[in-house]
């Protein structure tokens, strides 16, 4: 998949499925993005993966029907992902959990917009997708307005779901179902 879109400020923007060779550059961004926000998992630098794994995870994802992982790139720099990871058991299949971010200095221009469009739109057609979920800390005020505006609902609150320097956060758990 690779689609050209026009930012807000102009720009041409090229969303993309990721390859195993964007490996690398991939870690690169999130260990970028994870020091740029208290809003991931992971802090600078903190992205678990080695390149071998990811280069293993990328090519696994890539062989099924249910899973997503999608790069935004700027005059071929990348400056954003998105990621939609579900389970290959027949009972839990349908049922897919979503990642994303941008790199900080290009928020506000519509990038993660354009990325949950292409992620829904895919979702509608590949067939085995019903049901979209994320984890959200609860005051990632922009992120939680930004899912609401595409049709996700809070389902509740996952309490000390995230531990930032000692620091326990809750997160919501959201989720928009694919009719
Ligand atoms: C949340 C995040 C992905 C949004 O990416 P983005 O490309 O800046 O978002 P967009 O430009 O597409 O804007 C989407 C919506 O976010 C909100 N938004 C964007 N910039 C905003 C700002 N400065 N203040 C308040 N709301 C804002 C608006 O609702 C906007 O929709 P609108 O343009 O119709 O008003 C990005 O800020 C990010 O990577 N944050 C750190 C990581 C993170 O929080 N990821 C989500 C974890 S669950």
């Amino acid at each position: 998949m690779k689609t050209q879109k026009q930012l807000k400020n102009n720009t041409t923007l090229i969303i993309r499925s990721i390859k195993e060779s964007d490996a690398q550059d991939l870690i690169n961004l999130l260990n970028k993005m994870g020091g740029e926000t208290d809003y991931l998992s992971f802090g600078k630098n903190g992205f678990p993966l080695s390149l071998e794994e990811e280069k293993i995870l990328i090519k696994k994802q890539n062989e099924t029907k249910n899973n997503l992982m999608l790069l935004a790139e700027i005059n071929g720099k990348p400056v954003g992902s998105l990621s939609l990871f579900s389970a290959q058991k027949e009972r839990t299949k349908h049922n897919g959990e979503f990642g994303i971010a941008v790199l900080k200095n290009y928020w506000g221009f519509g990038i993660a917009k354009l990325l949950m469009d292409e992620m829904i739109n895919w979702a509608k057609s590949n067939g085995v997708t019903r049901r979209i979920n994320l984890k959200v800390c609860v005051d990632n005020k922009k992120a939680v307005k930004l899912y609401e505006d595409f049709g996700f609902e809070i389902e509740g609150k996952l309490k000390r779901e995230i531990c930032i320097h000692g620091k326990f956060i809750d997160n919501y758990i959201m989720s928009l179902l694919i009719n």
